[in-house]
């Protein structure tokens, strides 16, 4: 049931509070300050032994895997590589038991995923996974798994299985920096205190449908759009790309923003306009001078900035204003504009939302 809302996906874009708050529910202890996921069997690991992580994954959810490589080598100074599920299981990985595979997956049957934690197992790694689906092959078959609690999603384009697994992920590398010894008592509750704001911040972000609802009137009809991103928000520069592309069916492209000038900057013109993840973090600087760039260019450019920031509103055509957060938490306030943003433009140009053209749910052949 869709309730007052015309689509499923505007239905789960607004589910996001109660699934960011059920993912957290359980697994925060905060009388001790401590994380707790009984399900991963986090005991048997042997951090000592263990050479890295390898997270498998497709779209979206291989998103949601490239930010949790910032955030697991940044807090528990893991080495973490990030792959496509369909890459990794031909290519023969280097993999062993002192590594973990970590596949990410909303249905938990997206056959790629499942092969390349297969594949990771008959190597001899511990397989763990992060799944929505309760019951799920990727749920059963694995030696730990973190549920993400978002509930069932029926639109085909993925929100809150995206922004679920980005704070099971920021859950986990503070549960595996604390199991190293990493983390002062005081770090710990600092790290808590931050991720517990998360439900509230994306409420904030939502209250704001209306105002994104104005920018996506005036981008309806563009027939392409270059998302710019970096660091940790690079991924949501891909992840708002997809969402816009897979919906709306406009040409959406994302791009690490250092990477413009070795090419896609040609691209530029005013019939491109260009996307840039601005949040108020150590790459801020870096974005605002490609922000000029494209503005030099003719490009209208819309920002995703921080509340108060009158620099990028200056600069930029349009905004898409997200509250302050701490750093490692803005990929998941973030992304909350740019889902809004496609799912408006895509109801706007008349579109089967919840069920685009030539996508299924769940991907279970190769
Ligand atoms: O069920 P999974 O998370 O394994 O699905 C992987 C992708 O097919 C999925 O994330 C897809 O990219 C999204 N539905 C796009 O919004």
């Amino acid at each position: 049931v869709k309730g007052n809302y015309r689509h499923f996906m505007q239905k789960e874009i607004h589910e996001q509070v109660r699934s960011l708050t059920e993912t957290m529910a359980g697994r925060i202890d905060f009388q001790h300050n401590s994380i707790l996921i009984p399900t991963l069997n986090i005991d048997e690991v042997d951090f000592d032994q263990l050479k890295g992580i390898k997270i498998v994954a497709c779209g979206t959810a291989w998103h949601a895997g490239q930010v949790g490589k910032y955030l697991i080598e940044e807090i528990a100074k893991i080495p973490v590589e990030v792959d496509i599920a369909s890459e990794f299981r031909y290519r023969d990985p280097l993999v062993d038991k002192n590594h973990i595979i970590l596949a990410i997956s909303q249905s938990g049957e997206t056959a790629d995923t499942l092969a390349a934690m297969e594949e990771g197992r008959k190597k001899g790694a511990r397989v763990w996974s992060i799944v929505n689906a309760i019951g799920s092959q990727a749920m059963r078959l694995t030696d730990g798994y973190i549920s993400m609690q978002a509930g069932p999603e029926i639109g085909v384009a993925s929100t809150k299985a995206f922004t679920a697994p980005l704070v099971d992920l920021y859950l986990l590398a503070v549960m595996m920096a604390d199991k190293k010894g990493l983390l002062s008592a005081q770090e710990r509750s600092q790290y808590i205190a931050e991720i517990s704001k998360v439900p509230d911040l994306v409420g904030t972000c939502l209250d704001r449908e209306n105002q994104v609802r104005e920018i996506a009137a005036k981008y309806k009809d563009t027939e392409h759009m270059l998302y710019l991103g970096r660091g940790i928000n690079m991924p949501i520069a891909y992840e708002g790309a997809l969402k816009l592309k897979e919906i709306s069916y406009i040409h959406a492209e994302a791009y690490p923003a250092g990477e413009m000038k070795h090419g896609p900057i040609a691209l530029i013109d005013e019939d491109m306009p260009v996307m840039a993840i601005l949040p108020h973090d150590q790459w801020y600087e870096k974005m605002i001078s490609q922000v000029e760039q494209a503005k030099a260019r003719g490009g209208k450019v819309i920002v995703v900035a921080t509340d108060g920031d009158t620099l990028a509103s200056s600069l930029a055509d349009d905004v898409l204003w997200i509250p302050e957060a701490f750093w490692m938490v803005n990929p998941v306030v973030a992304v909350l504009p740019l889902q809004i943003l496609a799912y408006h433009i895509a109801a706007m140009r008349g579109l089967d939302v919840d069920q685009p053209r030539n996508l299924a749910k769940s991907v279970t052949v190769e």
